[in-house]
């Protein structure tokens, strides 16, 4: 294959079907495999193209995927079908957009998800060796049903014809090799085939497949490349297909990490979006599911049993059965097991968040830590900080939510109850069992809770004739020394 990433002039996506067996509310296109849209593995591939115009070809549920085009690709040209007429009627409402381009137009699905731009490439490349008039991506299936079948000459070369299932005779149906539904044509064929299409076939739609024998007829070549990796060739028509593709999307995904140094423990409960970015000598234990912009710097180990959706992960941090979301755990930092982190957390280097704790907007300094039973909703805590197991930042009045500050070194006793907004000097300590309302100097320790007072007699008086009553009376009188 050309090492030189070819410049096409044009790409047509076609993308106007209805998808109908998704049964959905939600277009086909916009389904996701590893966290992206099935119509942006389409784009990436014709990008790598770097064609001079990329055309979408829309129709069924137009406004969504033009709304979802806008957002991932808004330098493509969107084209309408307004009437689903047959995969020639869908190139031709493209080219409307391609009146005056002269060279190599590529046509493909917005359905495939699989197919790369280095596949694309080289068929461009053969194109090119070929000096053919259409080039056609092909693959060999065991069982070809619903396929067009590709009808070679007698001598096996050049591609004769595609002929549609429905429109095969007994022989040709039982041909092997398939039409994936991927060309590169030649401009001006391809502007003069379509224009002499009909719908004179068991469909009565215009076949862009027709152009093959347009060109045939007229003298000019046309090569199939066969795929060996078919799961480029495959489409998206149901959810079972959606799941198929994007397990196998994920398994490619992960052999990659793999290959660039990752430990993954059990690729079979591992799910990595498209969109993350993994270091070396990460490890990722099972039930680790790392989506949007996650990031894991080197040396950290992730799971088991752990989602992280739009996370950093620093150096040699670690994060044991965690949800996270929109959150930055520090280099050496520890999380979990059994931690809910909120959108704003930030947990600084070597600091913890241990088990049971819920953070939403909260910064948590270089080493301190908060290890057990806490919620911490609005609250900056300063480096080396420790609150105590079952400690309450209460940020919420039922009106407003304010923010409370604990400061450098200082200690939080256990279940406290910081009422914010409120702040906790430097160097400051809180007795445990405090409700905190105002604010604390540093090196004071605050103290808010009622004093201890004991009742003496108060079970003889209350309980008499219970088992505690015995126990009372027992200790009181003393056991004899062994
Ligand atoms: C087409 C090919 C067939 C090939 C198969 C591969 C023709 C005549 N047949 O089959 O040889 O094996 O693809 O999947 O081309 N689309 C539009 N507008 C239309 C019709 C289709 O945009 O009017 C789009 C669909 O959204 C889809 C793609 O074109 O992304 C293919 O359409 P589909 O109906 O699945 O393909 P077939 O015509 O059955
Ligand atoms: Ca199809």
């Amino acid at each position: 294959m050309d090492d030189q990433v070819p410049g096409v002039a044009g790409v047509v996506v076609l993308a106007a079907g209805a998808g109908t067996r998704m049964k959905s509310r939600t277009s086909k296109l916009l389904h996701q495999i590893a966290g992206r849209s099935l119509l942006s593995y389409a784009i990436h591939a014709a990008e790598f193209l770097d064609p001079e115009r990329l055309v979408v070809v829309v129709g069924h549920e137009r406004e969504q995927i033009e709304a979802h085009l806008a957002d991932i690709a808004p330098q493509v040209t969107v084209a309408v079908q307004e009437q689903q007429n047959g995969t020639g009627d869908a190139v031709r409402a493209g080219l409307e957009h391609l009146a005056d381009v002269e060279g190599e137009i590529v046509v493909t699905y917005g359905d495939v998800p699989l197919l790369t731009g280095e596949t694309l490439a080289a068929l461009v490349a053969a194109h090119r060796t070929h000096s053919d008039a259409v080039t056609v991506l092909s693959t060999v299936l065991d069982d070809p049903s619903g396929y067009g079948r590709i009808v070679r000459d007698a001598d096996g070369g050049q591609v004769a014809a595609i002929v549609e299932q429905k429109d095969a005779t007994p022989q040709q149906a039982a041909i092997t090799e398939i039409n994936a539904g991927i060309y590169v044509f030649d401009a001006a064929t391809l502007r003069a085939g379509l224009a002499s299409l009909t719908s004179n076939n068991a469909q009565g739609e215009l076949y862009l497949t027709d152009v093959i024998t347009f060109a045939r007829e007229r003298g000019r070549d046309v090569h199939a490349m066969i795929l060996e990796d078919r799961w480029q060739a495959e489409g998206v028509n149901d959810r079972i297909q959606l799941s198929r593709l994007g397990r196998e999307q994920n398994r490619r995904l992960l052999e990659k990490w793999m290959r660039a140094g990752v430990t993954i423990l059990d690729p079979e409960t591992t799910w990595v979006h498209d969109t993350v970015d993994l270091a070396p000598d990460v490890t990722l234990l099972p039930g680790t599911h790392l989506e949007g912009a996650t990031s894991v710097a080197t040396g950290a180990t992730i799971g088991p049993d752990t989602t992280l959706i739009d996370v950093e992960v620093r150096e040699d941090a670690t994060i044991v059965r965690t949800h996270g979301s929109l959150a930055i755990i520090g280099a050496g930092a520890s999380v979990g097991p059994f931690a809910y982190l909120r959108p704003g957390t930030e947990l600084g280097d070597r600091g913890k968040i241990g088990t049971f704790v819920e953070t939403k907007n909260a910064m948590i300094g270089e080493g301190a830590k908060v290890p057990h039973l806490t919620y911490a909703g609005d609250v900056e805590i300063g480096p080396d900080a420790n609150i105590g197991a079952g400690t309450i930042f209460a940020n919420y009045d039922g009106v407003t939510k304010s923010r409370s500050v604990v400061g450098k070194a200082s200690f939080v006793g256990s279940n406290s109850v910081i009422m914010a907004p409120v702040e906790i000097a430097d160097g400051a300590y809180v007795g445990a069992g405090s409700a905190i309302t105002d604010p604390v100097g540093p090196g004071e320790l605050a103290v808010a809770r009622a004093r201890q007072r004991n009742i003496a007699g108060w079970v003889a008086a209350r309980r008499a004739g219970t088992k505690t009553f015995t126990a009372a009376r027992e200790a009181s009188e003393g056991t004899p020394e062994q």
